[in-house]
């Protein structure tokens, strides 16, 4: 497809082709991506516009809440309410998944509607990560339940990051392509089809001030990068850690590379920091459609089935050889 095309006509030349984006679903994700498009534009206001700061409220998972965690959580809720495909929503920021209309429809979305809460006032790059999965019964009443569906099942997944650019990462599962937004038009741009995440690496993310905390198989993986060429990898590593997933990912599409957020000795019976079903399913789909590999460990993230919600994993994702040594070393424990 040419270079530059919009995302609403890639969707339409990509059904031409045989793919299936069904209208419904195309409608869907074209209320999704305008709504990041408004996102955006807050986003670069910054404190212009008042919406830097906490919002001095906690979320379900006793997070304090930033007030554009919450802006960005109801600007995307209000921003899909018209589609008719749309059964249901499941967000970071509420607890129970929220009906649209009736609650019947295809498709369900969830998503972090801005992630790297931690950055939004430093001005580092932030980002919107959504993930869309088909109702088991178009025409049945919502349910939990509806939304615990192994990774693998989604139809499709993406980002937007908010950094220089605002970049659109998207797969429908037939590969990854990347979008960026045109201030004059205020449409997303397609900029690259086929991103493929190179198999070796010599970069890695992780935020190294948790490494007394972490497992042994992880300390020995990173201990083995540090180690540099005199060491058993016998090459030197860079380390990068942005704190906002969707831009370490971001750069791990773009360069390739690894990132890990692992299980740690903090809260040992918390699985991990991340989200399973609106971080690590909807990221590892992408990195999975780009050639990488992800795993909590011991097992592929999108294999898991989902116990609930708001459900932690351990994730370690990115470029095949790194992510299966670190398999190697879990295996080896
Ligand atoms: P969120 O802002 O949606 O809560 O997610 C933040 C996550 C993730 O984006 C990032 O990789 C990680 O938290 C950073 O954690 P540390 O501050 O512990 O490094
Ligand atoms: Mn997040
Ligand atoms: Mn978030």
């Amino acid at each position: 497809m040419p270079l530059k095309t919009p995302f609403r006509q890639y969707l339409g030349q990509l059904q031409l082709a045989g793919a299936s984006v069904p209208p419904g679903l195309q409608d869907l994700l074209v209320s999704l991506t305008n709504t990041c498009v408004t996102l955006s534009d807050e986003v670069a206001q910054g404190a212009l516009i008042g919406i830097l700061g906490s919002a001095g409220t906690g979320n379900v998972q006793g997070e304090v809440q930033q007030k554009l965690d919450v802006i960005a959580n109801d600007l995307l809720i209000a921003g899909v309410q018209s589609c008719q495909s749309l059964a249901g929503i499941a967000s970071e920021e509420i607890e129970d998944p929220l009906p649209v209309g009736k609650g019947v429809g295809d498709y369900l979305l969830l998503f972090d509607p801005l992630d790297g809460s931690s950055n939004i006032d430093v001005n580092v790059s932030i980002g919107t990560i959504f993930s869309i999965l088909k109702k088991p019964n178009p025409n049945a009443p919502l349910t939990t339940a509806d939304f615990l569906q192994a990774g693998r099942t989604q139809v499709a997944a993406g980002y937007v990051v908010y950094g220089p650019q605002t970049t659109l990462a998207i797969s429908l599962g037939e590969g990854v392509d990347l979008f960026t937004l045109d201030a004059v038009s205020g449409e997303f741009l397609l900029i690259k089809q086929g991103v493929q995440i190179s198999e070796s690496t010599r970069e890695f993310a992780i935020n190294m001030s948790n490494m007394r905390h972490w497992a042994a198989p992880v300390k020995r993986y990173v201990d083995e990068c540090l180690a540099g060429s005199g060491g058993v990898r016998q090459k030197d590593f860079n380390m990068r850690w942005i704190a906002s997933m969707v831009a370490d990912v971001h750069r791990v599409l773009s360069r390739g590379g690894v990132f890990m957020y692992p299980w740690d000795q903090r809260d040992p019976k918390k699985p991990g920091k991340l989200r399973l079903m609106y971080e690590a399913n909807p990221m590892g789909f992408l990195v999975e459609q780009a050639g990488g590999a992800v795993i909590n460990g011991v097992d592929t993230i999108l294999d898991l089935q989902p116990q609930g919600l708001h459900e932690r994993v351990s994730v370690m994702l990115g470029s095949k050889e790194e992510v299966n040594l670190l398999r190697q070393y879990h295996a080896a424990t």
